[in-house]
């Protein structure tokens, strides 16, 4: 009897197996990100035993990854089937990318903050499931800033210098301000803030380049002047990206940081980090056209068009489940990823945990958009050789904003 039971358990456990879909995903590491999501996909294919989800972990330069992605797609494979998509490539790629159109109310769409449901649809189609949302945000040392007497963050680039510069002189052993200057996507991103903050743009509404104003090269110039004259920047930053920055800040060797949400809890884990709450976090300060901005970013979930049937079928469920109210909420807990449904921002636990972003709710829905064209990734390298040119000071600002303005007249021309 007890022999029967234990063979048609093994058969049963067997057809399982056979019937058993295997779907790949692609993912970032940045902070704990990885480690999340390994807990959830844990969740995810116990509920669903049919499903097979096996990771691909991909650099955490959106540059590189991009590159990987278009050798992947232009091959026709069907692998990865779930793509992990940066917020900008979505007009890019949707040519390789299943049509979810059909499926938005199963994806429950109507809920998800309207901005990056938008980032996510190509001429009319989604293409793309928005899972966690980003904005650039300004992280202090609330215990320094208290000991020298400064009542707030600052509320303008000229402040935060002069803060820097007060609490380096007496601190030992400590930047001013940490950001992202490495030549990547990360630059264009801080770049942006600053222009825009400075009253400059990329690409106004009909399309024009128009980076090359007085506002572009003096924002350009305040970034080098950061590195060289005021000297709040190691010139280190022209190598850093997120963790790079993200590390010397939670080393407690920075007086601020620009980052994206991610490092809130990193920063904040007393295991990790030797400034475990002493950190304070305010939009990024205003420039001199009165204004303070944000880059939008995130990334959201595609599924490959090459993948088979089943395969597809399967990566549905897995992308509904990913950016359910209860997995959005835990990634927001643990990984510190913005929400991309709203009502997760009324959640009491996200705000206990981040109170950051339920109080700048406003400002990551506001965030900047990045060009929104097929032809992003070819702007963004042209953008990032001209800045990082400056930076390196390779070449000086003014003549940066006209190379840089001229060149990318030809990419959107079509060469
Ligand atoms: C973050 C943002 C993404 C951006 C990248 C740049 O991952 O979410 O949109 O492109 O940083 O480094």
């Amino acid at each position: 009897m007890k022999k029967l039971l234990v063979v048609s358990l093994l058969l049963v456990l067997s057809l399982v197996a056979f019937s058993r879909v295997t779907i790949t995903m692609t993912a970032g590491a940045v902070g704990t990100e990885l480690n999340v999501l390994y807990e959830q996909l844990d969740k995810f294919m116990r509920a669903n035993p049919d499903i097979k989800v096996s990771v691909m972990p991909m650099p955490n330069s959106s540059t590189e990854r991009h590159d990987l992605y278009v050798t992947y797609l232009a091959s026709g494979e069907k692998e990865p089937t779930v793509l992990m998509l940066d917020v900008i490539w979505p007009a890019e790629f949707a040519p390789y990318l299943e049509d979810v159109t059909a499926d938005k109310d199963y994806f429950e769409l109507d809920k998800f903050i309207p901005g990056t449901v938008k980032s996510g649809t190509v001429n009319g189609k989604i293409v793309a499931v928005p899972w966690f949302t980003d904005a650039g945000i300004l992280y202090y040392r609330k215990d320094l800033l208290d000991k020298y007497g400064f009542k707030n963050p600052p509320k303008t680039w000229d402040e935060l210098v002069k803060m820097a510069q007060t609490i380096t002189a007496k601190e030992k052993n400590m930047y001013g301000f940490v950001w992202q200057g490495a030549r990547y996507e990360g630059l264009v991103c801080d770049f942006m803030e600053f222009l825009i903050s400075f009253g400059g743009d990329v690409i106004d509404d009909a399309g024009n380049v128009v980076v090359n104003s007085k506002a572009g090269v003096n924002a350009l110039q305040f970034m080098v002047d950061l590195i060289y004259k005021t000297k709040v920047s190691p010139q280190a930053v022209t190598t850093y990206m997120e963790e790079e920055a993200r590390r010397t800040f939670q080393n407690g060797q920075a007086v601020f940081m620009r980052n994206w949400p991610y490092a809130w809890a990193l920063v904040n884990d007393p295991k990790e980090s030797k400034i475990a709450g002493k950190v304070g976090v305010a939009p990024l300060p205003a420039g001199p056209a009165g204004r303070s901005a944000a880059t939008l970013g995130g990334w959201m979930l595609g599924i490959n068009k090459n993948a088979t049937d089943e395969e597809k079928a399967a990566a549905k469920k897995l992308v509904k489940f990913l950016t359910s109210y209860d997995q959005q909420l835990y990634k927001a807990i643990n990984a510190s990823q913005n929400p991309t449904m709203m009502d997760v921002y009324k959640d009491p636990e996200l705000k206990k945990v981040a109170p950051f972003m339920v109080d700048l709710y406003g400002m990551f829905v506001n965030a900047e958009p990045r060009p929104r064209t097929a032809k992003y990734s070819e702007i963004s390298d042209t953008m990032q050789k001209y800045i990082h040119a400056a930076l390196t000071q390779q070449t000086t600002p003014q003549k940066a904003m006209e190379d840089m303005a001229k060149e990318l007249t030809q990419v959107l021309a079509g060469r």
